[in-house]
């Protein structure tokens, strides 16, 4: 599905609203693989899903690689940003990351497409010519995800 929102604020809302899909599925654990340049929205989205969780205080972990939030559920929040191999995946922790209960959302998704999930929540972010503020986002989702509604 594709959205288009007009400021960061909506495009918080619409990953607040992803988690509320989610949720109301009954699905308490995701691979959400996010894409799109510096400074496009990613984190604004990642800071909308974690809020509805309770979760505050997301930003970048661009230095970290993975931040590691707990609420009413877990989240695991990495930026694959300086990700360059497996063994760059290996040494972080990656799959046990995935194998644990709670959401993982991963900044920078492109950087690291052979090693994710097979059944995911893809969101690609892109600027739109002669508005800079205005994002499409495009939602797809596959497997499990493929009936909640966005
Ligand atoms: N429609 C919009 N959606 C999201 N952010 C927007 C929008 N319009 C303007 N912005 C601004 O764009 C910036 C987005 O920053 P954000 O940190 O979320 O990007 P990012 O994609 O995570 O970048 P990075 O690749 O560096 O991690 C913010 O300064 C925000 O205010
Ligand atoms: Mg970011």
């Amino acid at each position: 599905m594709l959205y288009t929102t007009k400021n960061a604020a909506e495009t918080e809302a619409l990953g607040e609203r992803l988690a509320e899909l989610l949720d109301a599925a009954g699905i308490a654990r995701a691979f959400i693989a996010m894409r799109g340049e510096m400074g496009v929205g990613k984190t604004a989205f990642v800071r909308g899903f974690a809020r509805y969780f309770n979760i505050w205080g997301v930003k970048s972990p661009t230095y970290t690689i993975v931040n590691e939030h707990r609420g009413r559920v877990s989240l695991f929040h990495f930026d694959m940003y300086r990700i360059e191999s497996e063994d760059d995946l290996y040494s972080i922790g990656f799959d046990d990351y995935v194998a644990r209960d709670g959401f993982a959302i991963a900044e920078w998704s492109e950087n690291v497409t052979e090693f994710l999930p097979d059944e995911k929540i893809c969101v690609s972010i892109s600027r739109v010519d002669g508005d800079a503020e205005s994002r499409e986002i495009n939602i797809t989702t596959d497997g499990i995800y493929e009936n909640i509604g966005i």
